[in-house]
């Protein structure tokens, strides 16, 4: 945990250290005239390969070049200068570091032509959000000569500080990136409730301006937190609440995110079937999202205040586990009828949204959860579902998405959905839909009943609020160019963006 991402550093000379990487366009016949610093014979072994058409430069094409006096090079496809954005430099800064074997080395220095800051940043952003193993549970040979792979950009003298200032920043955020990738691709004998509670106390101190609360079992119980306590409680690894606060010595409004924290899934009493049960370890990767944001706030330098609340339970079948049927009595004050155990994240989160309106004063309160099977039938692995009670601020979330190559996409939280979920015959409302059908909008719908108001006056207006259903993004994603297996950490660059505009 707390991995460095992969080291970009920036150079206005024009040596070329390791092997070349020359991110290309489509429809280009040789190098201009301005790229400068490449060994002769290397460079014309480029011009005839693109003389010849040998390398179109399709998006996220590869080619690889060895055994030239002048050295190795990679040349890499940006697509159309038209179609070249911030996002094909992004994938394309991915593409290198997914193709590089050992005959590259571990040096590369990159040498663009007409690319802007923004596209040079995104292209190193792209190699370092690649550039990830998790490994650690792995025997390391000895003979595992394996160093890290570095890179270098070669860059005119004048934007060689601003580069430099983004790449820095770009880092910062890749490592809460990473971090959140770290978290979902632990083990679940490994990540259980309060093992995630110590990794972030843990994580806190090395920040003056960070603080993490735990609320464990025994105080969740006596808080009445009684969703957190049904789900968790059927397991010998209790549950509890993780709070992030960054920068709290602040006054006035601040961000506010919630996560849904399953560190094991197997559907309780309602059981799961057991085919690929063993990816319910990535049932916390709504908590991994707020824990992630919180590190790339805190590392690039978040002068802002901003709180996250996780929620944490393993849901086991056991002799004391809930069953279908109970009614719990949340923080709230609202019951619910527990219809069936495996919709379990909704009853976790239904004491963090509480706790995050009531005890906090929020700006806004966004959660995220792999909540709904429904919502990877709606969307794929393609985009995360988005909910929001509040449709400028779902735009803010959607544009946020779009910006860094995250797609959230809007889902809608209708009266119908809501009055399904509190229809219950006994209590205040039920965990379960009446149908089949609109299963990640019901259990948007029934969040909904658990965000406060801004106030007790009875025109008081319910707090802005942004449900995303991470369910099918946070790991399987396999058209997601930035990650190779596992977690995805997605949503980590959204909510940088949202929150700091940048
Ligand atoms: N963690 C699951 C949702 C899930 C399923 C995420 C598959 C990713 C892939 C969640 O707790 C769950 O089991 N939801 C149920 C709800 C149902 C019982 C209303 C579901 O989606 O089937
Ligand atoms: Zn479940
Ligand atoms: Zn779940």
């Amino acid at each position: 945990m707390f991995g460095e991402p992969m080291q970009v550093t920036i150079s206005s000379g024009n040596n070329v250290n390791g092997t070349l990487v020359l991110p290309l366009f489509e429809g280009e016949e040789a190098l201009p005239e301005i790229v400068e610093g490449i060994p002769t014979t290397l460079k014309s072994q480029v011009n005839r390969v693109l003389a010849d058409g040998d390398f179109k430069a399709k998006a996220n094409a590869t080619l690889t070049l060895v055994g030239t006096e002048g050295g190795k090079a990679m040349l890499v496809g940006l697509g159309t200068t038209e179609k070249a954005d911030a996002h094909a430099y992004r994938e394309a800064g991915a593409t290198v570091v997914a193709s590089c074997k050992k005959v590259h080395g571990s040096e590369m220095t990159v040498v663009f032509h007409d690319a802007d800051l923004a596209c040079m940043t995104s292209f190193a952003e792209g190699m370092m959000l690649r550039d990830y193993a998790y490994d650690l549970y792995k025997k390391k040979e000895d003979d595992d000569d394996k160093t890290a792979l570095s890179a270098r950009i070669n860059c005119n003298e004048g934007d060689a500080t601003a580069l430099s200032a983004a790449i820095d920043r770009a880092a910062s955020i890749v490592s809460g990136v990473h971090l959140s990738r770290d978290l979902g691709n632990c083990p679940p004998n490994d990540m259980y409730p309060m093992a995630f509670a110590q990794k972030a106390e843990l994580w806190a101190d090395q920040y003056e301006n960070v603080s993490v609360q735990v609320i464990d079992y025994e105080e969740a119980k006596r808080k009445g937190m009684g969703g957190l306590v049904a789900v968790g409680m059927g397991s010998s690894r209790k549950p509890c609440m993780v709070i992030f606060t960054l920068n709290g010595d602040q006054k006035g409004q601040h961000p506010m995110l919630v996560g849904k924290g399953i560190t094991f899934d197997t559907g309780g009493i309602s059981l799961k079937p057991g085919a690929n049960m063993d990816e319910m370890k990535y049932d916390m990767g709504g908590s991994a999202t707020v824990f992630g944001t919180m590190e790339a706030l805190a590392s690039s330098g978040y002068p802002h205040k901003v709180v996250g609340i996780t929620c944490m339970a393993e849901n086991m079948p056991a002799a004391n586990a809930q069953r279908p049927g109970d009614v719990i009595t949340t923080l709230s004050g609202k019951t619910i009828e527990v219809l069936n155990t495996d919709a379990e994240g909704r009853l976790v989160l239904s004491d963090g949204l509480w706790k995050a309106g009531t005890d906090y004063d929020p700006e806004y309160i966004v959660d995220f959860a792999t909540l709904t099977g429904a919502c990877v039938v709606a969307l794929g692995h393609e985009a995360t579902g988005l909910w929001s009670n509040d449709d400028e601020f779902r735009t803010r979330i959607h544009e946020a998405g779009n910006d860094v190559g995250e797609l959230a996409w809007p889902m809608p939280l209708l009266p119908a959905f809501e009055k399904e979920m509190t229809d219950s015959k006994i209590a205040d409302t039920r965990n379960l839909g009446a149908g089949r059908y609109g299963g990640a909008n019901t259990a948007a719908a029934f969040l909904k009943q658990f965000v406060p108001n801004r106030s007790d006056d009875d025109d008081a207006e319910q707090i802005t609020w942004a449900h995303m259903d991470i369910a099918g993004t946070y790991w399987g994603a396999k058209t997601n160019k930035m990650v190779g297996y596992g977690a995805t950490g997605v949503h980590v660059r959204t909510m940088v963006r949202l929150i700091t505009g940048e």
